[in-house]
């Protein structure tokens, strides 16, 4: 029977990472300091995913990381597949931390016959054999109820927050939703910063007319900061950064969690008015984005590291966020 804390985690917890973010998975595994268990991820002639996980993990608590981003099909596959290596190798317990949930904003339909695979890959998740879930800033918080087994939706503002103050300590400040759907999350955080709030209401008036962002709220001689879950081609946040500029900011970033920036979003994010944009690591940082002089990235490794190890211990999450 180990003694220390380091060996009594050992015995029992497993830490498996998938392929999406390695790097996030060596900082969680440190933060906890648990070794990451080794595990075979390969790839048949047909790109055919097969996971092999070289421990025994029979009555095990796991903890499969894996973030559903670029290539996001092939990391889904790695994920279920994962799962169900560790159902049948039976894992007391499996849960599934998914720091970027992709297919998120698939959740609703958008029109007739359209699909919601945010729903559905939640159902596929649950059928390989998931326990629970942990994942951050999911981008509709109402993903958790797709699920019937237990999610923990973190939320990045415990990281945001600090480096904000750090950045803004003496400076109006103004935290800006770039759509209307975003409010919830840009409230939070002009009230724990006790800073003022905008929002940008964007309406297209007739189709094949060009979109027009109305600023409510006063942003006049104020820095603004876009808040945000996802950026992606970095279309939201540029236009958005233009209208505050015009509306009288005297500047603007943003703090986005989950930096997709696909395409040229890199070149759009640093040839736009935006001063900065502050990501986190749920996603793993592209060469681009490492050697944009725009783009930090900061890490979540210990909020889910933390989160990790009070589902390990049965121990409150929601103590992290008061
Ligand atoms: C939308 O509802 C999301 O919260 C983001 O605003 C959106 O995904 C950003 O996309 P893009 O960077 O492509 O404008």
């Amino acid at each position: 029977m180990a003694t220390s804390m380091a060996g009594s985690y050992t015995h029992t917890m497993k830490l498996i990472s998938g392929n999406s973010n390695r790097g996030l998975s060596e900082a969680i595994s440190s933060y906890l300091d648990v070794p990451l268990t080794q595990c075979n991820i390969k790839r048949f002639n047909d790109m055919e995913v097969f996971v092999e996980i070289m421990e025994n993990v029979r009555g095990k608590d796991a903890f499969f990381i894996q973030s559903t981003s670029y290539p996001a099909n092939d990391h889904l596959m790695e994920l279920l597949i994962a799962i169900d290596a560790l159902r049948r190798g039976s894992a007391r317990r499996i849960t599934a931390v998914i720091p970027y949930f992709g297919y998120a904003r698939q959740d609703r339909k958008t029109g007739g016959r359209t699909p919601i695979s945010a729903k559905l890959v939640s159902n596929l998740i649950t059928a390989a054999g998931a326990d629970r879930v942990l994942t951050l800033d999911l981008h509709a918080g109402q993903i958790q109820g797709f699920f019937d087994i237990p999610v923990d939706n973190l939320i990045s503002a415990p990281v945001f927050v600090p480096h904000i103050k750090k950045n803004y300590d003496d400076k109006p400040l103004c935290i800006v939703s770039p759509d209307v759907g975003g409010v919830f999350r840009a409230r939070l955080l002009a009230k724990r910063l006790n800073a003022d709030l905008a929002i940008i209401d964007k309406r297209r008036e007739d189709a094949g007319v060009s979109e027009v962002m109305n600023v409510i709220g006063d942003v006049d001689g104020k820095s603004c900061i876009l808040v945000d879950d996802i950026v992606d081609s970095g279309g939201t946040l540029c236009n958005a950064a233009v209208a505050l500029r015009e509306q009288g900011a005297t500047d603007v970033a943003a703090y986005v969690v989950h930096g997709v920036l696909s395409g040229a979003a890199v070149d759009r994010v640093t040839n736009s008015p935006l001063e900065k944009l502050v990501i986190t690591d749920s996603i793993a940082a592209t060469e681009d984005m490492k050697k944009s002089k725009k783009i930090e990235q900061i890490s979540i490794a210990s909020l889910i590291g933390e989160a990790t190890r009070r589902i390990f211990e049965e121990r409150s999450i929601s103590e992290l966020f008061k």
